[in-house]
């Protein structure tokens, strides 16, 4: 007999189970929430033992302190992953944001040494308690909007030794966090202005860097910025490359504000991710299907710098997988929580709410090596789960803003909300 020490039950459940195969999806199953009206969920220790509909959960042997929840009226769902984000910072950008108008003036500030620069003086700046305990808050703000897994980025350090510390920082979190952390080197967001006229040299320690970043095992992936007037492929590859043989992947921003061939530079070295993509070529989208690499849309960015949104209808039209991401960070996505990213993916990027649901948990749970492991409601996978406070899922898409989101359990322990809340 199955035991269980929490369930679940009389939920609008949604599995998002794998239809045919596992692997990120694309075609007609990116918009397959596996749903079962009057489903239930059950774990153990943390991890999912069954899922099925009605009163077949009376089979389950409930253990004496078992969580028993009845849900009538609510949807039940994975915990919402969150494959990009930008935690790991001090400071805000207050005048910036109100000032800038475009991508083009986004560049421009960066140019001038503002920016990205301004955050990594204020983080550099910030003690090791200090910036802790912002990124602690951060991901207490996460979990309670429901995600319990996230992307944890460095990349306000620039100097490779000061990207150590953040990384070093985030790896403590990451061993004290209730929530699943993937954390990411993302070596190459900035030129550090001492190195203006010494581009190489400035990679030559970044890859060095790697080397401590591996034997410490202080990221899971790496990440750089290739823009116009930022980085190209060709000065990145390297260190990408370095990545792949120290065995750690690679994610990478690319055609954000510009169609610099990045997608397809991304797809070819066989990157897990290709993110922001606002602006990648018809061929970029062919290499990413080909590749199967998922593409990372994030609205926020384009709604808060003021560029066109990604089009996700030519994603989805190429079959490339399409996952989303609050891309939170203090220069051009502030934003907080997935529900509001599903919202933007749906109203900015024109997926259906069926297919930010997917993009938001199944295509994000690839987009971080953890395409088994959660991101769906399924036996085996961690019980990532999050009860809403609606009996219909578009509401995630629609009302962008409300307070959708009422309990959330990571490993199958409450971590937000509750049946008081
Ligand atoms: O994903 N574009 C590059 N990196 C971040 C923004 C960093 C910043 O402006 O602080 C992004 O948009
Ligand atoms: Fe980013």
């Amino acid at each position: 007999m199955t035991s269980a020490d929490l369930l679940i039950r009389g939920a609008r459940l949604l599995t998002l189970a794998p239809v045919r195969q596992e692997g990120p999806r694309v075609g007609p199953v990116a918009s397959d929430l596996g749903v079962a009206d009057d489903g239930w969920v059950a774990a153990r220790d943390g991890v999912i033992v069954a899922t099925g509909r009605g009163s077949s959960w009376e089979r389950l042997e409930l253990t004496a302190g078992c969580v028993e929840r009845q849900v009538t009226g609510r949807v039940v769902m994975p915990g919402f992953v969150d494959p990009h984000t930008h935690l790991c910072y001090a400071g805000e950008r207050w005048n910036e944001f109100t000032t800038r108008k475009s991508g083009a003036d986004y560049l421009a500030v960066l140019e001038r040494g503002g920016g990205i620069h301004a955050t990594v003086r204020a983080t550099r700046d910030a003690e090791d308690v200090t910036l802790l305990s912002l990124i602690r808050t951060r991901l207490a703000h996460a979990a309670a909007l429901g995600t319990t897994t996230i992307e944890v980025k460095s990349g306000y350090g620039l100097e490779p030794e000061e990207e150590l510390r953040q990384l070093r920082l985030i790896a403590q979190l990451r061993d004290e966090a209730a929530i699943d952390i993937a954390p990411t080197y993302l070596g190459a967001h900035a030129l550090p202005a001492r190195h203006i006229d010494h581009r190489k040299r400035f990679f030559a320690e970044v890859e060095q860097a790697l080397e401590v970043v591996a034997a410490e095992r202080l990221a899971e992936a790496v990440d750089a910025f290739i823009e116009k007037g930022v980085f190209d492929d060709d000065e990145v590859r390297p260190f990408f490359k370095k990545a792949i043989d120290l065995g750690l992947a690679v994610t990478a921003h690319v055609d954000q504000l510009n169609d610099v061939g990045g997608a397809a530079f991304a797809a070819r070295i066989g990157a897990r991710s290709a993110d922001h993509v606002a602006n990648a070529s018809a061929e970029g989208l062919r290499a990413l299907a080909k590749a199967g690499t998922v593409a990372v849309l994030l609205p926020g960015s384009a709604l808060f710098v003021g560029y066109a949104p990604p089009d996700a209808r030519r994603f989805i039209a190429a079959r490339v997988p399409v996952a989303i991401a609050t891309d939170h960070n203090p220069g051009t996505s502030p934003l907080e929580g997935m529900p509001t990213a599903i919202a933007l993916g749906a109203v900015l990027c024109g997926l259906s709410p069926q297919e930010a649901i997917v993009a938001a948990t199944v295509n994000a749970a690839h987009a971080l090596g953890r395409g088994d492991r959660c991101g769906a409601l399924v036996e085996g996978r961690r019980a990532d789960i999050v009860i809403l406070e609606t009996d219909d899922e578009r509401d995630l898409a629609y009302r962008l803003g409300a307070p959708l989101v009422r309990e959330v359990y990571a490993a199958g322990r409450r971590i937000a909300g509750g049946p008081d809340a």
